[in-house]
């Protein structure tokens, strides 16, 4: 048996061996970033540090994206984790809880949390989505998945399912009005909320000036 900070240190370890140098924004960085949001909001706020510490690790290790949209992968791979090193099972249902919970569903679609861990971690997660390394992130991945990066003929779409939203392949610049400038207004946590509020302003000034750079008007 390993101590709670044995095991954080273990977890954080292996999260890093198996994510380091991936190219789409969500390797070991993304998750060392969503680490950190996840202690600083969770300082305010009554949470089990513990089980906000482990999901904020393990949220991404089996994403659905990299798995043909299978969203067991992930719980299922965190669960072998926590069991090989005999935590309790209590702990490990809440954080396979919480990682199955956390994956953004499309505009129309509601991702309720059922634990304060969960909304602390998704909060930290969508952060990680926003703003200047938003912006960042959100390139890259359109880059990995060659797509373009503006196209005006085609217009966003606000999914009304997880399997529309997962199967989407639009442009880029759709994914800022079909997920990142919606996120703002779902943060659950104070903490979040106002940092939140900044990053939403920086990134809607962006689009702004992506589009009047487009047309000639800048
Ligand atoms: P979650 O982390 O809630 O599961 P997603 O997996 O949908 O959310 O997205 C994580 C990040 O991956 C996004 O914030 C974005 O940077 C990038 N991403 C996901 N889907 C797209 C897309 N269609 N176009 C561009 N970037 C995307
Ligand atoms: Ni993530």
């Amino acid at each position: 048996m390993h101590s709670d900070e044995e095991l954080i240190n273990l977890t954080a370890e292996y999260v890093k061996n198996l994510l380091s140098g991936e190219g789409s924004g969500h390797d070991w960085w993304h998750i060392q970033r969503v680490w950190n949001n996840a202690k600083s909001i969770a300082a305010h706020e009554q949470a089990d540090i513990f089980i906000v510490e482990l999901a904020a690790l393990l949220h991404d290790i089996g994403d659905h994206k990299f798995h043909n949209g299978d969203e067991t992968v992930g719980p299922r791979m965190a669960r072998e984790w926590l069991e090989k090193h005999e935590v309790k099972n209590e702990t490990i249902d809440l954080v396979c809880a919480i990682i199955s919970e956390l994956s953004f569903k499309g505009a129309g679609t509601t991702s309720a949390m059922s634990s304060l861990e969960g909304c602390i971690v998704q909060d930290a997660d969508r952060l990680d989505a926003i703003g200047a390394i938003g912006i960042a992130r959100t390139f890259a991945y359109g880059g990995h998945k060659g797509r373009e990066m503006y196209n005006p003929n085609i217009p966003p779409v606000l999914h009304d399912s997880f399997e529309a939203y997962k199967n989407s392949a639009g442009p880029t610049l759709n994914h800022f009005y079909e997920k990142l400038l919606l996120l703002q207004d779902r943060m659950h946590t104070t903490t979040a909320k106002r940092i939140a509020a900044e990053r939403h302003q920086y990134m809607e000034e962006f689009v702004n000036r992506f589009l009047a750079e487009w047309d000639g008007r800048l």
